[in-house]
């Protein structure tokens, strides 16, 4: 797979794929690749001609007291990888030069960016912003594919295209899952063998979630209580929200209305990993 790391250099090419009329399609990722990756570089082959996997670990995005020193990195296994995906140009720019001395014009996420996740990660959502806006001015898509484990922020991308008149079109790719049903995530690999087998109660606490909403309830604390009999517990568990909300405007709910569909999303830590998840299930008529 073609390698670029300059910034000039990637708008200098994507530039030249636009002028043949090719269409871009491009899978923003921080590496440490899985199969949710690799689902994501299919979404966008099958509506591009060129795809380009962006792999950039961005500083901004992380708290001062968060991993990014420790966040899993593995350059050569994920160009390996991105090449047998069908990748046909891997983005991997330098801090250096994305974030140069005198940077200092961000993307303010707005109300959405401080619920959630930005309850406890304040800042994330406007490195993550910002982070994109400049990965779009650079790769300059057509459409661009990321996965919907990131519920938030896969809504934030799309407004901030929306707000900001990005000419791109943003695709969200369902959650692949291990066998046991845990999400794939590159942090998974933090966790200790113990932590892994209890970490299978995220996708447990989802599903009977959705077996009570399929079975009739409506009161969305009964719905709640169902889900949190399933999650990992003990003194090294963290339930950081169980939310169940609309999917448009993450907005919790109290009582479920028949004939839409919620999103049940979960944040819980296990040990020092902080793991999300989350479900679109119809409420039945
Ligand atoms: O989802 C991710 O991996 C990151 O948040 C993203 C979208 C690549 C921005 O750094």
């Amino acid at each position: 797979v073609r390698v670029i790391t300059g910034l000039r250099d990637i708008q200098a090419t994507t530039d030249a794929i636009r002028v043949v009329g090719q269409r871009i399609g491009v899978v923003p990722t921080m590496g440490y690749l899985h199969e949710g990756h690799i689902s994501l570089v299919q979404k966008a082959r099958e509506r591009s001609d060129v795809v380009i996997m962006t792999l950039f670990v961005n500083p901004t995005q992380f708290a001062p007291t968060e991993d990014l020193e420790t966040y899993p990195r593995d350059f050569e296994n994920d160009c390996a990888k991105a090449e047998a995906a069908g990748v046909n140009l891997l983005f991997a720019p330098t801090p250096r030069e994305m974030y140069p001395p005198e940077f200092s014009i961000v993307v303010e996420p707005g109300i959405l960016g401080s619920d959630l996740e930005g309850i406890v990660r304040p800042t994330h959502f406007l490195g993550v912003l910002t982070v994109v806006a400049k990965l779009f001015h650079l790769t300059r898509p057509h459409v661009a594919v990321f996965g919907q484990k990131d519920f938030q922020q896969a809504m934030l991308i799309r407004k901030m295209v929306r707000d900001l008149d990005f000419d791109v079109e943003v695709l969200v790719a369902p959650i692949v899952r291990e066998s046991d049903g845990l999400a794939m995530s590159s942090r998974n690999v933090f966790l200790s063998p113990d932590e892994r087998s209890r970490a299978i109660g995220l996708s447990r606490g989802l599903h009977a979630g959705a077996a009570r909403i399929a079975g009739g309830e409506r009161n969305v604390s009964s719905v709640k209580a169902a889900i949190h009999r399933e999650l990992p517990a003990g003194d090294d568990i963290n339930v950081d929200y169980v939310r169940i909300a609309d999917p448009e405007f993450l907005q919790p709910l109290e009582m479920l209305t028949s004939g839409t569909s919620v999103v049940m999303l979960l944040a819980v830590r296990v040990g020092k990993t902080r793991l999300i998840d989350n479900m679109v299930v119809p409420v039945p008529q």
